[in-house]
């Protein structure tokens, strides 16, 4: 194969923005040939592409050899299934499933098709800032991991946005609200920087701000193996809203705020110090660095790169679409234990909280108001 022959399932707000720069030739390699939707006037107008209104016809098609899979959270996990079961590759956009049980089933059909590429639209993971982030903790320089917190309460959004899909904000049609939707980019950033919490307990607020049925206002607090402990604040009814995420390790402190990335260095480490100092209020002296990176300037077009990369190449991937599961479980953990009123113990029990989620669709009496909106300004929502 030297060009692959792709595929789009949902062209609403992102699949139209996956079809732009596709369209624009800004993945070499990579040819956009079928898109689908099932509401036909979003899909007519990017004739002469193939199009289809149901995303299992788009997989049956024979067209294509990878698919990107851009509908609502629930279908991520039947549609990912039935394309990687047709033999196509497949780019899921995040969350990879709408919770962890599905996740496992999405990532279990992988596993009976090994060869095939199974890859997360995460972009963050190829933003600079993150990427500086990770050599430093994976290279040892900020010591060991003490203490994060990370307060990421910029992703604002109107009653508007809220009814400009009836999938939106529901346990129905999309299992949960900021944790799993806006946000489980920050979660994953947090998953792979640090790995997975031992303990989480959330503290969630329900349509707190927005006249919806889901979360909209979470504090939760988290403890890793090593008995670091840390603090993540989200929220979509925040306004002007701060994203300044703060790590400490015995060697220093990291804080990434206002496009500032700001390392303050221990010149002895943390522990080493107290256990040497003579002197009772002495402290580590300290080094302060400002880390300069720039912007991704395609951070979605990096991926879907590096996803074709990964097909024709063997290139490894940026975002496995199996490591998915950990930001998924994350925002499910946060959501059960706020739910439960008690902390979650993580690998947490995908089956009961399938259970749960289950029953707060069934009992669900929210009245979903939904117009049609113009996110148009939707390009400008993409956190950098
Ligand atoms: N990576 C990112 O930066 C990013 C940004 C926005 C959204 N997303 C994710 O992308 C997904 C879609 O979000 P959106 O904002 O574009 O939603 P959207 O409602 O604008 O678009 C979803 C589209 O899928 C269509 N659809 C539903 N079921 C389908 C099916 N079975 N076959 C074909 N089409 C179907 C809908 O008609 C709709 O047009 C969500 O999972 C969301 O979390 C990712």
């Amino acid at each position: 194969m030297t060009n692959l022959r792709l595929g789009i399932i949902g062209m609403g707000n992102i699949g139209q923005h996956h079809a732009s720069y596709l369209q624009a030739g800004q993945v070499p390699r990579v040819e956009l040939v079928a898109a689908s939707d099932v509401v036909t006037e979003k899909i007519e107008r990017f004739r002469p592409l193939a199009i289809f209104s149901d995303g299992e016809a788009l997989i049956r098609s024979g067209l294509v050899d990878a698919v990107v899979i851009a509908t609502p959270h629930f279908q991520h996990t039947t549609l990912g299934i039935a394309a990687l079961r047709q033999g196509l590759h497949v780019m899921v956009e995040k969350p990879v499933s709408a919770h962890k049980a599905d996740a496992e089933r999405l990532i279990a059909a992988h596993r009976e098709h090994p060869r095939l590429v199974f890859a997360g639209m995460f972009q963050l993971r190829s933003e600079p800032r993150y990427l500086k982030l990770r050599q430093i903790i994976q290279g040892g320089d900020l010591g060991t991991i003490v203490r994060l917190n990370w307060i990421i309460t910029d992703w604002f959004r109107t009653e508007a946005y809220y009814a400009s899909g009836g999938w939106r904000a529901t346990w129905r049609g999309e299992g949960g609200g900021v944790l799993l939707n806006q946000c489980l980019h920050n979660l994953d950033i947090l998953t792979w920087l640090l790995g997975q919490p031992v303990r989480v307990r959330g503290f969630c607020q329900f349509g707190r701000f927005h006249d919806i049925e889901v979360e909209d206002n979470v504090t939760a607090c988290l403890e890793y193996p090593g008995g670091a402990t840390g603090v993540f604040v989200t929220s979509t009814g925040e306004a002007p809203g701060t994203n300044r995420l703060e790590i400490a390790g015995t060697r220093g402190r990291l804080v990434l705020e206002n496009d500032r990335l700001v390392f303050t260095r221990n010149e002895t480490d943390m522990l080493e110090f107290s256990q040497t100092a003579k002197l009772g209020f002495a402290k580590p002296e300290t080094r302060v660095e400002e880390i300069p990176f720039a912007n991704s300037p395609a951070p979605h077009a990096a991926l879907m790169q590096n996803f074709a990369d990964a097909i024709l190449d063997g290139a490894p991937l940026i975002a496995p679409g199996v490591e998915g599961i950990h930001s998924v479980e994350l925002a499910n953990a946060m959501l059960y234990s706020s739910l439960l009123g008690q902390t979650i113990e993580l690998p947490m029990d995908s089956a009961a909280f399938e259970r749960r989620l289950q029953q707060l669709i069934a009992e669900s009496k929210h009245k979903k108001k939904v117009a049609a909106v113009s996110n148009a300004d939707f390009a400008s929502s993409f956190r950098r």
